[in-house]
Order: structure tokens, then sequence, then C-alpha cells
């Protein structure tokens, strides 16, 4: 079964011997071997970006898919990293593009920890990513719109970072069922594709600078039972079509800027509605909300 694996990545290790000249930027006790995998060496890359003292229990005394944090597949791909759940680990430092090289990864979950620096780009290339969480963190710059190539992304939880950009990009991922970008600085308008995400149940894009218009297409989302669009900088009418959208729970624009007037059988589908969230000052039918 090794046989297979070991002459490719013997000459990806001599790839990588050539262009990073010795010695290896890995932390002490790291012993790459003409057996390391592809996997292992971009785990080794991720170690080396964080901090000194981080995952010191990823050393050459286990197989990495014992190590912490690391899930490896099964029957098919025992040696192939599949998952990293190293939430609320205390690490710190910069996230590696040779996450990138994960190629097998379907969950990636870093959130909770004290990362800094950009989101790399080359997380693009997990095209069978399903679950990115990298929320509670202090990421800066743009999320990568290469992250459209992840289309079987369901869950994306990038809240409370200090992300910037715009989000026209997002409608591609349709897979997506869990959207969370609260608490960040993303700006632009929200984009009306977003409505064609049909699975969407959750969505928050609180506390962001969002301006511009809430689109009606929006209401096309039929089972959406979470909208948070509190915090931000948005004007114009509520469309009436949220009004329609009867699985919601919850639904926040307070602190923005809507105006007009709030139709009197608004509520009339809402059947399962807890909470609404509003600034009432900036309506003038708040009367007929009983
Ligand atoms: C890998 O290293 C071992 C010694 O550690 C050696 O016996 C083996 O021939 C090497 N394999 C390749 C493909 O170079
Ligand atoms: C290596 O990892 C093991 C746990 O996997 C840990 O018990 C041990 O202390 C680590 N060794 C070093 C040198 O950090
Ligand atoms: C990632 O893979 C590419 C080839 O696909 C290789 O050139 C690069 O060195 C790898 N980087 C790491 C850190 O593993
Ligand atoms: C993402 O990670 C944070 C921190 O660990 C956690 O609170 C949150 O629930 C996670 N999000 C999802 C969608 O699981
Ligand atoms: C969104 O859906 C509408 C039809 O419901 C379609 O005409 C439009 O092309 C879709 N837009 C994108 C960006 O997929
Ligand atoms: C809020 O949005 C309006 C347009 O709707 C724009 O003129 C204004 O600059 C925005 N304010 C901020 C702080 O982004
Ligand atoms: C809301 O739903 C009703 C019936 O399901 C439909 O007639 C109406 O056009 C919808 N309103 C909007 C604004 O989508």
């Amino acid at each position: 079964m090794n046989g297979a694996l070991t002459l490719p990545i013997f000459s990806l290790l001599l790839c990588i011997l050539r262009s990073y000249a010795l010695p290896f930027p890995f932390p002490n006790g790291m012993i790459v071997t003409n057996r390391t995998t592809a996997d292992e060496l971009a785990l080794l890359y991720f170690k080396s970006m964080l901090s000194e003292g981080s995952l010191v229990s990823w050393n050459a005394s286990g197989s990495y898919c014992r190590w912490p944090g690391v899930v490896c597949g099964s029957h098919r791909h025992p040696k192939r990293i599949v998952g990293l759940r190293l939430h609320s680990h205390e690490l710190s430092g910069r996230l590696s593009p040779s996450l990138g090289n994960l190629s097998y990864l379907q969950e990636l979950n870093l959130g909770n920890n004290h990362l800094a620096g950009q989101i790399p780009p080359e997380l693009g290339r997990l095209v069978r990513l399903q679950l990115l969480n990298l929320s509670e963190n202090y990421l800066q710059g743009s999320i990568p719109v290469t992250l459209r190539r992840c289309t079987g992304l369901m869950t994306l939880d990038l809240s409370s970072n200090q992300l910037q950009g715009e989000l026209g990009w997002l409608a591609i991922l349709t897979s997506i069922e869990f959207l969370d970008l609260s608490q960040n600085r993303i700006s632009g308008e929200i984009p009306s594709v977003l409505g064609n995400i049909s699975k969407l149940w959750h969505l928050s894009l609180m506390d962001n600078k969002l301006s511009g218009t809430i689109p009606s297409s929006l209401g096309l989302m039929s089972i959406l039972c979470w909208l948070n669009l509190g915090v931000n900088n948005l004007s114009g009418v509520i469309p009436t079509s949220i009004w329609n959208i009867s699985s919601l729970a919850l639904f926040s624009v307070k602190k923005n800027m809507p105006s007009g007037t709030i139709p009197p059988n608004a509520f009339n589908s809402l059947s399962h509605l807890e909470k609404i969230y509003m600034t009432l000052t900036s309506f003038m039918a708040v009367s007929q909300l009983q």
C-alpha cells in the first residue's frame, strides 16, 4: 500500500528540499524522511507558522493520524487527512498556505483561537471542503474569492474577525446551509443572488458595514430560520417578500436605517417567529404592529 505512495512523495520532498534550503523551518523534533507524506508535510508547515510551543503533541512519537485534532480518512484513504479540529486550542500565528495541500480535507475548524493575518487563497483548492470555521480569530484582509471553488461547502463561519471586502461571489456556493459572517468589516451591498441559495437556513451578516437596500430576493429562501442583518448601514424599505418566509424564527434589522411601513398583516405567515429586532424609530406604521 505504501509502495505506491512513497515514490512520488519522495520526489515532492526533493522539490521542497530544493526550494526551501536547509535548515528546515520546522520546530525541533520534526524529522522529515522519505516516508513523510504530502499531508504530513502540509501539517508540519501549518505548525511551523504557528507560534512557538503550539501543538507540541504533534511530534514524531506517533503517526500524524493520531495527532490531536487530526482526523484521517477511513478504509479507502486511511492516510489522507479529512478533518482538522483545532478549535479553542490557543493557537496563534498565521495560517499556512500549505493547508490548501490537504486535498481530502472536508472539515477545517480553527474557531476561537488567536490566529492573525490573511485567509490563504490556497484554501480554495480544498474542493472537498464541507465545513470551514475560522470564527473568533484576528483574521484580516478580504475573504478570498477562491473559496467559490469550494462548491461543496455547507457551513461557513468566519464570524468575529476583521475581514473586509464584498460578497458578490458567495452565491456560487449553492450547497451552503449555514453562513455566518457577522462581526467583521464587510462592505458593499447584500448581493441579490444570495436569494438563490435555496438550502440556506442560517444567514447572519450582523455587525458589518453593509449598505444599500435589502434585496427582495432574500424572500426566496424558503427554509431560512435565522436572518440577522442588524448593525449595518442598510436603508430603504424592508421588502414585503421577507414576510413570506414562513420558516423564519429570528429576524433582525436593528441599528440600520430602514424606512417605510410594516404591512399590518406582516406577521400572519410567520408562525415560527420568536424574535424580531428593529430600530423602531425609523418606521412610520409602528402603531399597526400593536
Ligand atoms: C527511504 O529511506 C530508507 C531508510 O530510512 C531507505 O532504506 C529506503 O530505501 C528509502 N526509500 C527510498 C524510496 O528512497
Ligand atoms: C510528543 O507527543 C506526546 C503525545 O502525543 C507527548 O506525550 C509528548 O510529551 C510529546 N513530546 C515532546 C518532546 O513534546
Ligand atoms: C503543496 O503542493 C504543491 C504541489 O501541488 C507543492 O509544490 C508545494 O511545495 C506544497 N507545499 C507544501 C507546504 O506542502
Ligand atoms: C465555529 O467555532 C466557534 C468557536 O469554536 C463556535 O462557537 C461556533 O459554534 C462554530 N460554528 C459552527 C457553525 O459550528
Ligand atoms: C438566480 O436564480 C434565478 C432564477 O430563480 C436565475 O435566473 C439567475 O440566473 C440565478 N442567478 C445566479 C447568479 O445563479
Ligand atoms: C451608509 O450608506 C449610505 C448610502 O446608503 C452612504 O451614503 C453612507 O456613506 C454609508 N455610511 C457608512 C458609514 O458606510
Ligand atoms: C407571498 O406569498 C403569497 C402566497 O404564497 C404570494 O401571493 C405573494 O406574491 C408573496 N409575496 C411576495 C412579496 O413575494
